[in-house]
């Protein structure tokens, strides 16, 4: 079998596979955002900084915004990539990252040519003392509340704390919200200041992870204009088909999204009660849709799972968590039950519960 990596799984189903891998919500999106697809008749490049009615709309969801503060990417992945390499301008640099963290980070930082540094959580919530420490000698700063992959929010006493420091450092904090629709102990508290670069995404909140559709959000014009300068020479704009929907999705009212956080609690809820009856160790995650038990043998029950029993896990260490393994359940009740019914048989027959 090839090396497992995310690569080898993302995108595989079918044939009685049950995936708690990759992070893709099985939620429809808003069946509006089909609607414009047998009129739609643009065909030629779209502006690099995203068309402007998504943008226009995505202004009146931040406060003293302008659609200028914003630059429509494929997907986080491309925020993320084109603001590291714009913070790094060829110089490279550290950036402070809090670990567990989501796995394309450290690649996207190395990438862009610089350094990944860590700093450690407790129970995943940032240890604020040691943040301060590491943060001196950094360009830039990764936050990602909740986490992909532990679902754990930060405390709001933090995350002030977090954007009070910085901002006396002038050290720019990289804020990936992409589960910030998907959290389950309380309201999202938005990092704000001259410092804070947004990012996010429609994958997530609209389930439209296929139509690869992000954003980042700036005050710092000058980064914006750099942004919009490389993506001009990489991918150019975003799909505007996709745009379009994303565009559709911005005007979709919120309860929709209400009742999708309830779906998501209920499956939390479910496979925590699962974990526990098997003993497992993990952190009760508060947002996104994953959670990172801890087990014995993570590699080779990730390939006994994948071959014997047709159950797709990732490895925690792909996650800077060793020791464990990241199950995302963005999955219906069924398929949960009948996918930790499989660990079980797992578990059983390891001799480990
Ligand atoms: C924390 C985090 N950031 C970014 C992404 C990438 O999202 P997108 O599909 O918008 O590129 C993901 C996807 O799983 C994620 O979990």
């Amino acid at each position: 079998m090839e090396k497992l990596s995310p690569a080898f799984f993302i995108g595989k189903e079918g044939s009685g596979i049950i995936s708690f891998g990759s992070g893709q919500p099985d939620l429809p999106p808003p069946k509006e955002i089909y609607e414009m697809l047998p009129s739609f008749n643009r065909f030629k490049y779209g502006l690099i900084q995203g068309d402007e009615n998504l943008r226009r709309a995505l202004s009146r969801e931040y406060e003293n915004s302008d659609k200028d503060n914003f630059v429509i990417t494929n997907g986080a992945s491309e925020a993320l990539d084109l603001i590291f390499r714009v913070i790094a301008n060829g110089e490279g640099g550290k950036v402070l990252v809090h670990k567990p963290y989501y796995y394309s980070y450290p690649h996207l930082i190395k990438a862009a040519g610089m350094e990944p540094v860590y700093t450690e959580t407790v129970k995943g919530k940032i240890d604020i003392e040691d943040f301060k420490k590491k943060v001196k000698d950094c360009k830039a700063v990764l936050i990602n509340s909740p986490s992909n992959p532990t679902g754990r929010v930060q405390d709001i006493e933090t995350l002030k704390e977090i954007e009070r420091v910085t901002q006396e450092l002038d050290i720019p904090i990289v804020s990936d919200e992409v589960y910030k629709d998907l959290i389950y102990i309380r309201e999202n508290y938005m990092l704000t200041g001259p410092h804070i670069i947004t990012v996010n995404s429609f994958s997530k909140t609209f389930a439209m992870c296929g139509f690869r559709v992000g954003y980042l959000y700036s005050n710092d014009k000058e980064l914006v204009r750099r942004v919009i300068d490389l993506k001009s020479h990489t991918s150019m704009n975003t799909s505007i088909i996709s745009q379009e929907m994303a565009y559709t999705a911005t005007k979709v009212p919120k309860d929709k999204l209400k009742e999708d956080l309830k779906i998501w609690e209920e499956r939390r809820d479910l496979i925590c009660s699962l974990l526990e009856e098997l003993g497992l160790e993990f952190w009760k995650p508060e947002g996104a849709f994953y959670v990172l038990p801890k087990v014995k043998n993570p590699e080779k029950m990730l390939r006994d799972l994948y071959e014997k029993h047709k159950v797709i896990t990732y490895l925690g260490e792909w996650f800077g968590a060793p020791g464990t393994i990241r199950l995302s359940y963005a999955l219906d009740k069924e398929k949960i039950i009948e996918g930790i019914g499989r660990i079980k048989k797992y578990l059983e027959e390891e001799g480990e519960i």
